[in-house]
């Protein structure tokens, strides 16, 4: 298997991080991945934010969890049993699991695909983070999370025009355990049309 496709195969989201930061270097190589997804209208909209600060992240993961209303999970049906999401364990507090690194990706409020096109940009830094041996997931309740008087002031302070939306976060980090095991994929999800 080349090794594009051993990556993508290979990839599972990571939870539990070492204290360790990961490298300037690795970081701008991920950042530099992201850059390079595709994008609607080849017109490069996302603003990519890199935070290493610990205080900002863990009041960043403390608001997202708070807007934290899903349906928990059970032991039929659970995230992940090796590195709980917080659908998994409520004594999780942090929605942003104390990752070292937290990134924000930003479109603009009114363009139609800036979601989409933070999601591709959001899959390019994991695959990218992965293929270095740095941990990720991508994590939600992001426009929640900068809706907040703490988040609205924070993309003040970075320089990012209220014009911009917070659409996703990716956090990244050494895992502090091996990997999780790939769930079986679910069968008949593909077809082949003639
Ligand atoms: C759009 C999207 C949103 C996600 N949101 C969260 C989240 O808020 N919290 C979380 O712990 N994981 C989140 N995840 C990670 C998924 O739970 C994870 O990708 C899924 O369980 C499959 O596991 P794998 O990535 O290891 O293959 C999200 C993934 C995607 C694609």
């Amino acid at each position: 298997m080349n090794e594009v496709i051993k990556n993508m195969l290979e990839r599972r989201s990571i939870r539990k991080f070492k204290p360790e930061q990961i490298s300037r270097k690795d970081l701008d190589i991920i950042l530099e991945a992201g850059l390079y997804a595709p994008c609607a209208g080849g017109r490069q909209g996302v603003i990519i934010v890199a935070c290493q600060n610990r205080a900002i992240n863990a009041e960043l993961g403390k608001i997202n969890h708070s807007f934290f209303h899903g349906r928990m999970s059970t032991a039929a049906a659970y995230i992940s049993k090796e590195q709980p999401s917080i659908a998994d364990d409520p004594k999780i507090t942090d929605g942003l699991y104390g990752a070292p690194t937290v990134i924000t990706l930003f479109g603009a409020r009114n363009f139609l695909y800036a979601t989409p096109d933070c999601s591709v940009a959001a899959e390019n830094i994991m695959l990218a983070a992965h293929s270095l041996g740095i941990g990720s997931c991508m994590i939600m309740r992001t426009e929640d999370t900068f809706d907040s008087d703490f988040g609205k002031r924070l993309q003040k302070t970075w320089g990012i025009d209220e014009s911009y939306q917070a659409k996703a976060f990716v956090i990244l980090g050494y895992s502090a355990t091996e990997p999780p095991k790939t769930k079986p994929r679910k069968e008949n999800r593909v077809k082949v049309v003639e």
